[in-house]
């Protein structure tokens, strides 16, 4: 922290994540953005110099920046197994860390994030973006304040027409993403689910997986390239389809389903929640086709009612990174050591185990 008790703050990766996470600490009065890491050099430059990065603070390698930027904060938006090596060694040399999704590739190596967070009294957070969006927050009010009764059913979806991130990218890769669109889509709308529901405990897991357009080199993003991570084109081994059915504490069951490829006319991202007196759907589009609505049907006065709540404009990464600057700054990291996302991290494990053994798998209460 400098004298003025501002923040410093490191980003690691050059990719679109990592340049929310560049673009949100840019607003935060009290925090200084001081030093980015990645390893394509022209994206290097120009982003340094976008965001007055000194020279000497604008690193290849992700170990140079944890130890010789002088943090107080970090934001990783790296491919998805370097979270935890990052995270621990950040958490271990005193950094707060914020991580970008998914938190790790399995629960066990995000368990190794959570224990240095409690280990080193930092905070540990995961970017759940999504989950700020306006409609999210008026349709989470709603829940809270009763309007549709105990919601005891639930639908969460992301399902793209054609957008694998990159055939052979190591969005596609296992080894290094943990898996296919359940680890990269599915996690947020899990997140989304679980968090209007009030964080029930899951339960019980059956999931199926499926490779239909991947494997046939079907399917990839027209606007995805070749992601320049030092990582080799490689193969497709994770799925391209994931659904599943979640039963949850309380009673209650979520579906669950996640496709980067699919024979369907436009992408889709939905939630819907069935309550005991109103149901309510919330929908929005990819950056190509925007749009969002909120629908909630439910009685009043004993006459049915379709309502269109006002929505407040989306919080997204800039209201993650708020939100991580806000648990740093309050000085209680107690609350703050990722478990949350680790729970999500179980879930996505379980299905991927349910997937693999074609059975439902229980998880411990
Ligand atoms: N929350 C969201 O909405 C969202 C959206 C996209 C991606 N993500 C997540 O963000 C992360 C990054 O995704 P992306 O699409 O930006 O990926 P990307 O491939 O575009 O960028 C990855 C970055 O990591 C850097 N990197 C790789 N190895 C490194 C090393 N050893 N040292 C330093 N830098 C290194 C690369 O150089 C690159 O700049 C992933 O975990 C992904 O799941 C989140």
């Amino acid at each position: 922290m400098s004298a003025e008790g501002r923040l410093r703050a490191g980003v690691i990766g050059l990719g679109w994540a990592g340049q929310q996470h560049m673009a949100a600490y840019a607003e935060v009065a009290d925090v200084d953005l001081v030093a980015l890491a990645g390893m394509e050099l022209d994206a290097l430059q120009t982003l340094g110099v976008a965001y007055e990065v000194p020279e000497e603070h604008r690193y290849t390698d992700w170990q140079d920046l944890v130890d010789h930027g002088r943090l107080d904060l970090l934001s990783i938006a790296a491919p998805t197994t370097l979270h935890a090596p990052i995270a621990v060694t950040a958490l271990d040399a005193g950094i707060h860390v914020l991580s970008e999704k998914p938190m790790a590739e399995n629960a066990e190596t995000a368990r190794l994030m959570v224990e240095a967070a409690e280990r080193n009294d930092r905070v540990l957070d995961v970017s759940f973006n999504h989950r700020r969006r306006g409609h999210v927050q008026v349709l989470k009010k709603m829940i809270d304040d009763g309007i549709l009764g105990p919601i005891y059913y639930a639908k969460a979806g992301w399902l793209r027409r054609e957008g694998i991130p990159g055939l052979g990218s190591w969005f596609t890769q296992r080894a290094i993403s943990g898996g296919g669109p359940l680890m990269d889509l599915g996690v947020h709308m899990l997140d989304i689910a679980l968090y209007l529901l009030n964080e029930p405990a899951v339960r019980a897991v059956t999931a199926a997986t499926y490779a239909e357009f991947g494997p046939r080199g079907k399917g990839s993003s027209a606007a995805a390239t070749m992601r320049k991570t030092g990582v080799e084109p490689g193969a497709f081994d994770v799925e391209d389809l994931s659904t599943a059915f979640l039963r949850l504490q309380g009673g209650g069951t979520l579906l669950l389903e996640s496709s980067w490829a699919q024979w369907i006319p436009k992408d889709q991202c939905y939630v819907t929640v069935y309550g005991s007196d109103g149901g309510a759907s919330i929908e929005w589009g990819a950056p190509d086709d925007p749009h969002r609505s909120l629908n909630v049907w439910t009685e009043q006065a004993g006459v049915p009612a379709t309502l269109h709540p006002n929505i407040p404009p989306d919080g997204l990464h800039t209201e993650s990174v708020l939100d991580f600057v806000a648990k740093v700054r309050s000085g209680d990291y107690t609350n703050h050591r990722g478990k949350q996302a680790l729970a999500r991290a179980v879930v996505i494990d379980a299905c991927y185990a349910s997937a693999e053994k074609g059975t439902e798998i229980t998880l411990d209460p």
